[in-house]
């Protein structure tokens, strides 16, 4: 028998690349779409060096129905699909909101669709701990009442969230689970494939590397004021290769389970909440590199402490983190240096 078909949107990107290897090794077919607005065919070549396989890539926009449809046409029976093709930039995104509601929304509204037109009904969807906005309490828990989301990014993560669940609940043939990844770091140990950052980086760990490799002169530290015990920000740091994981069993979840449409949505994190300085002392202690870094203003929009409590992750799935810290600072650094 043949391999079981997953559409991965956006599988040429960070997330993407990975969890399509996780499929691969565990007997699904991936099936890439991407159209490498912020990707390059580098990471298509990982992935086939990896998985010693050729990938099936469909090269397109998410945002155009006529070619989803197509592509789902064109494959026959896809068992599942996951939604990571998105705009991602939280910054970018108060800049040019309405690209971010168009492309984040549009793209998933479309992919629903495309699904339904082929009878594909197992759908996971790339969500964020930003959903949360800033939490009362920690660590948050799924049911943690959301806040405004600080971000236009943060609020087309909350209202695809809720698309889905609305989809759901009409009683059309979907299942879904949404997962809420905290803060996605490291690289797959080869370092065939990892984080592409196009320009300036936004997130904290290829700002490190960056810096590291000389590309960046320094690194700031936004703000050393909060009320956290080395006063910088703590977050809750999730290995991609976890990640990845936690993607493929939520897939064999929702296969298995026999409701016909249903919602749910699930935290991705490791439980712990790492500073700014300390992930910066681990990167350099681990790697034996040196890092310019200064203390900077605090950055518009961050909270001080975020990190996940992920007993749900568990009890559903039967995922936990594997990753140290210091492994996934690791990958990160052997991929800058294979970049
Ligand atoms: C982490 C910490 C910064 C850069 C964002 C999104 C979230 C998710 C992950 C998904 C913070 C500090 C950073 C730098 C620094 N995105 N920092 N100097 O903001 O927790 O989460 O990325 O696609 O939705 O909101 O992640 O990596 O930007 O920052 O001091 O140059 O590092 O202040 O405390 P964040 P981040």
């Amino acid at each position: 028998m043949g391999r079981k078909k997953i559409v991965v949107t956006g599988g040429a990107g960070y997330i993407g690349s990975h969890v399509a290897i996780a499929l691969w090794q565990a007997g699904y077919e991936p099936i890439i779409i991407d159209n490498f607005s912020n990707s390059e065919h580098r990471i298509i070549d990982g992935i086939k060096s990896i998985t010693g396989q050729d990938v099936v890539l469909h090269e397109g926009d998410c945002a155009d129905q006529d070619f989803l449809i197509k592509v789902f046409e064109k494959e026959g029976v896809v068992v599942g699909a996951m939604h990571f093709a998105a705009f991602k930039a939280v910054g970018e995104s108060f800049d040019k909101p309405l690209e971010y509601y168009h492309n984040n929304i549009g793209s998933l509204i479309f992919l629903i669709k495309a699904m339904q037109e082929s009878q594909c009904r197992n759908l996971v969807f790339s969500s964020s701990a930003t959903v949360y906005g800033e939490p009362d309490e920690l660590p948050v828990t799924e049911l943690s009442p959301q806040k405004l989301a600080l971000s236009p990014y943060g609020n087309t993560k909350q209202i695809c969230e809720k698309i889905i669940e609305d989809a759901a609940k009409s009683g059309m043939p979907l299942k879904s689970i949404a997962l809420r990844y905290f803060n996605p770091i490291g690289a797959h140990p080869s370092a065939l494939i990892g984080e592409l950052p196009l320009g300036m980086p936004n997130n904290l760990v290829p700002v490190i590397t960056q810096t590291a490799a000389g590309i960046r002169e320094k690194l700031t530290v936004f703000g050393n004021d909060y009320d956290t015990p080395d006063k910088t920000c703590v977050r809750d740091y999730i290995d991609i290769m976890d990640l990845a994981e936690a993607h493929v069993d939520t897939l064999v979840y929702l296969e298995r389970i026999k409701e016909d449409n249903c919602f749910d949505a699930i935290n991705v994190g490791t439980g712990q909440g790492h500073s700014v300085a300390e992930v910066l002392e681990a990167f350099q202690r681990i790697n034996n590199v040196k890092v310019n870094f200064v203390i900077g203003k605090r950055r518009f929009g961050d909270i001080a402490k975020l990190y996940a409590n992920v007993k749900k992750a568990e009890l559903v799935l039967g995922w936990k983190a594997k990753y140290t810290i210091e492994e996934s600072l690791k990958n990160a650094w052997k991929w800058q240096l294979a970049l």
